[in-house]
């Protein structure tokens, strides 16, 4: 058995992601770290990965035979993202059904590199008291500051997170906005270190965007973030799209990068929660009983 330097077997088994399919260049080795190792990974003509703890005699941008490769890690290729495992994964990765709709832009906004644990990263992806202050006129505004109530459950039949009835006043909620509007917001947190944002189309108000989150753990107090869209927008160039949502991860980044401690203290008496926090204390609850142990301050027992 390898050793692995995360320690948390948790953490290990799950699938992680490493890179957007499309920006991987076919039959080329491409390097990258998760959990303290280096790994490479490659994609072949056809759409199959493969990845591979690093070893001599194969570097990146090597032109690879991923066929031929053996001693590989497990491998999955799913909403746009090839993705790994340290250890024994599930079979199936957490589901978002939207991806499939013929008619979304499926977008990887862009993968950026952050000094902040993955588990801190996803609490301020759940927080909507932040918006008319980091996201000025964009995502918020002030005076409309409150965080209405809404609801949160752990369902343990799907092993995830729901907050629901999220209500947020935005100025400007995506690329196809005519002005400012309340949104309607649905969080999942379906794997300790994803979550998937469901927000009220401006296009079809049937129909809502999907935005999410992947955190590649670097380490336990970095990561790489990278950013889903599988959006309704028939107007607007690729471009554009991501350009809105890296407008947005440019502001968290700094906020992101200074929260302290870097990992995330899962007692709940050791930050005081405000009301709006009450998804931020579904998740901390959540890693306890799901035992993460990484990127996190676990509670005493
Ligand atoms: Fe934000």
């Amino acid at each position: 058995m390898t050793q692995t330097r995360c320690k948390d077997p948790v953490t290990l088994n799950l699938w992680h992601p490493l890179a957007a399919i499309v920006e991987i260049p076919a039959g080329r080795v491409a390097e990258t770290v998760l959990l303290e190792e280096r790994l490479c990974y490659a994609v072949d003509e056809q759409g199959n990965a493969a990845a591979w703890r690093a070893r001599p005699g194969l570097r990146h941008g090597d032109s690879v035979d991923i066929a031929s490769l053996e001693d590989t890690l497990p491998v999955k290729t799913a909403y746009g993202y090839v993705w790994t495992s340290l250890g024994t994964p599930p079979a199936e990765l957490f589901p978002i059904p939207e991806f499939a709709e013929p008619d979304r832009r499926r977008l990887n906004a862009a993968s950026i590199g952050v000094n902040v644990s993955a588990p801190r990263a996803i609490e301020n992806f759940l927080d909507m008291g932040h918006f008319p202050y980091v996201h000025t006129d964009i995502l918020g505004a002030e005076p409309h500051t409150e965080v209405k109530e809404y609801d949160v459950e752990i369902s343990v039949e799907r092993d995830e997170i729901l907050a629901t009835r999220c209500r947020f006043f935005q100025p400007m909620a995506s690329t196809v906005s005519t002005g400012g509007a309340d949104v309607d917001y649905v969080y999942r947190v379906p794997h300790p270190f994803c979550s998937v944002l469901y927000k009220s189309s401006p296009a079809d108000e049937s129909r809502r965007d999907v935005i999410a989150v992947f955190l590649q753990p670097l380490d336990q107090e970095h990561v790489r973030a990278h950013m889903m869209l599988c959006v309704l927008d028939e107007e607007n160039e690729d471009k554009v799209i991501k350009r809105f949502q890296q407008t947005i991860f440019g502001q968290d980044k700094p906020i992101l990068e200074n929260q302290f401690p870097k990992r995330l203290p899962l007692d709940p008496r050791a930050e005081t929660p405000i009301r709006a926090d009450k998804s931020a204390i579904a998740y901390r609850r959540w890693l306890s009983q799901k035992g993460v142990t990484y990127g996190v301050i676990p509670a005493a027992t």
